[in-house]
């Protein structure tokens, strides 16, 4: 499957975030060390890749889902890449052309109720013996197999799901539940589901919100899943589709009691904020704590913008700056004590999965780049219980996406496994799959392997275990 890309104005469509026009299977060459013994199963990571020249104006997250994997097996590692094949794809391919704006174009009120491609570009969960890719705006769960990326087609849960699914939906390691969110620019603007571990949805309940809101993430731990309702606000008419940061307004966090329902959801008030992914939560001594990363200001360059100019120049190039953050919810007071944990400006934040909802010690960080287009310098390693941090860079002029925690085969301590990613070189576009040793960040890497195509830089990534791969629905 081939097309191809003319040169245009968006950042985000040159460099090593121009589309690659090919899907390719190659083995991988070892560049140094050697691929661990105790490494097997696939790396996966979604991302963005128009296959049709974009009509008008190009945002990065309007491309089509593409999926990048490695699997690594006694054979050595192996790389594919492949495009999700959405609905929306699959009528792109028909006409030989885009036929959906992008979120930066006045909004096409006449493809309601998908008013914007439903991609599957964003994120990559492995739930119920599979690989489910998903879109940050709330859309279908396409089903994909592994190792070959194949698209499935769309999970519906044997027919139990009402709503979409957005991105980051959370797998509780304790129950095997899916825990997820859907959101629309229309009531209702909040929607919480569980799917339970034999894959029926069990619960889809509005959250009251008094507006629509961007949403891309929620937490949980044991007795709660934790929403968000951030005075960052949809403003879509037919003329445009804005986001204003309400900076009068505070950001309000949602405890949905998970025995129970939504309309007893207790909400906990802070300083206006946004915050796109959430690191881990759980409970302790009374509190529940959450570590995310916290944007202060989503618009702070925009802050003496007229309100009807408000067009999101941030969110067009994300230069945002979001910083490692604690909020600790006081469930006897119901007050909120929150503080920066680090002091760099670093996003995608990773924990070891099989921690989530529980208290997790380790969150790696994608510290970014000072360039105009996003880009990660450094891998940072938090250390919540000593408050330090280990900084591994990348090499001069190369630039890695976000790592993926891959427990050693056999071990269950939290830091006992590797950081693994795509690493590429800004000028040639030369990539790499760097392998990191988690407990020893800052050394060599343990393993660098070459791939023999540009990797365009992308989003969200899972490790899927060769015994979890091996019982693949
Ligand atoms: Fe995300």
């Amino acid at each position: 499957m081939t097309a191809t890309h003319p040169v245009t104005r968006s950042p985000y469509l040159s460099g090593n975030y121009a589309p690659t026009p090919d899907e390719r299977q190659l083995e991988l060459t070892v560049v140094a060390g050697k691929i661990p013994a105790d490494l097997r199963g696939v790396f996966v990571r979604n991302g963005s890749n128009p296959r049709f020249e974009p009509e008008g104006r190009y945002h990065w997250f309007d491309g089509d889902g593409m999926i990048h994997a490695v699997h690594f097996n006694a054979e050595g590692a192996h790389y594919r890449n492949r495009w999700v094949v959405t609905a929306g794809f699959e009528a792109e391919t028909e006409a030989g052309t885009a036929l959906w704006r992008g979120i930066l174009e006045p909004p096409d009120l006449s493809k309601f109720p998908q008013v914007f491609k439903d991609t599957a570009n964003t994120d990559l969960v492995w739930f119920n013996g599979e690989l489910l890719a998903l879109w940050w705006l709330g859309g279908d769960a396409y089903r994909i197999s592994l190792p070959d990326l194949e698209t499935l087609g769309t999970e519906t849960f044997a027919g139990t799901l009402t709503s979409h699914i957005a991105a980051h939906p959370k797998v509780d390691p304790s129950t095997g539940e899916l825990l997820f969110i859907d959101f629309d620019p229309i009531p209702p603007y909040l929607t919480f589901g569980v799917v339970s571990a034999e894959g029926q949805v069990v619960r889809s309940e509005n959250v009251a919100l008094d507006g629509p809101r961007l949403q891309h993430d929620l937490a949980f731990t044991d007795d709660y899943a934790i929403v968000f309702d951030f005075p960052f606000m949809w403003e879509t008419d037919a003329s445009s589709t804005r986001l204003g940061f309400h900076r009068d307004r505070p950001s309000r966090f949602g405890l949905v009691p998970r025995c129970g329902t939504a309309t007893e959801t207790t909400w906990f008030e802070t300083d206006p904020c946004f915050m796109y992914h959430v690191a881990n939560a759980w409970q302790e001594d009374g509190t529940v704590r959450m570590v995310g990363c916290e944007i202060s200001d989503p618009l702070v360059d925009d802050r003496d913008s007229p309100a009807d100019r408000r067009t999101v120049p941030e969110i067009a190039m994300l230069r945002l700056e979001p910083y490692l953050t604690e909020w600790v919810f006081h469930l006897d007071s119901g007050t909120i004590t929150k503080r920066r944990l680090n002091d760099e400006i670093a996003e995608f934040p990773k924990i070891d999965v099989r921690r989530t909802g529980r208290p997790s010690r380790y969150t790696y960080l994608m510290r970014f780049a000072q360039l105009e287009t996003l880009a990660f310098d450094a891998v940072i390693r938090h250390d919540l219980t000593t408050a330090t941090a280990i900084t591994h860079p990348w090499p001069d002029g190369w630039y890695g996406g976000e790592t993926v925690f891959c427990p050693k085969q056999g071990t269950t301590a939290e830091d006992d496994g590797y950081l693994v990613t795509f690493v590429v070189h800004e000028e040639t576009g030369q990539s790499e799959v760097h392998v990191l040793d988690a407990a020893r960040l800052g050394d060599e890497a343990v393993c660098r392997l070459s791939v023999p195509v540009r990797v365009p830089t992308g989003y969200h990534t899972w490790w899927v275990p060769q015994a979890e791969l091996d019982a693949q629905r």
